[in-house]
């Protein structure tokens, strides 16, 4: 995180996030945008083992947001913001499993 400002302006946002996200989309898009053809090449562990193995980054879900839009800038998918926030919240129902923030 590069400054607290931003720490903070993050959980700020995830509650109201959480209400909007949709998991369904969040797979179609991670589906579309091909994301797991690029992690396969970094684990050569199949579609799933970047999110699975045991170094993993992500282990809070800010961790996860900021991930996510790392990643999107990787693939200049130009993702909207809104469409990270169901990516995250598929991510986070098939693998993460954080609790969720009301
Ligand atoms: C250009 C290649 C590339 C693309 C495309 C890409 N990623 Fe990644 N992703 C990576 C790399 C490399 C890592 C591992 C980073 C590390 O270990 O430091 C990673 C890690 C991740 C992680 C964290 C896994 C963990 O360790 O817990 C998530 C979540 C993620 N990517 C989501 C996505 C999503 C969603 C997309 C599609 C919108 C995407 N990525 C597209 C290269 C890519």
């Amino acid at each position: 995180m590069r400054n607290p400002t931003t720490a903070l302006l993050l959980l700020l946002a995830i509650p109201a996030c959480a209400a909007a996200a949709d998991a369904a989309e969040g797979k179609r898009l991670v589906e579309a945008n091909r994301c797991e053809n690029c992690h396969h090449n970094v684990t050569m562990g199949g579609a799933k083992a970047v999110y699975l193995r045991k170094d993993r980054r992500v282990t809070t879900m800010e961790k996860l947001v900021s991930q996510v839009s790392v990643c999107n800038s990787q693939l200049k998918q130009q993702l909207f913001p809104e469409d990270e926030e169901h990516i995250v919240a598929y991510l986070n129902q098939a693998y993460y499993h954080f609790p969720a923030k009301k």
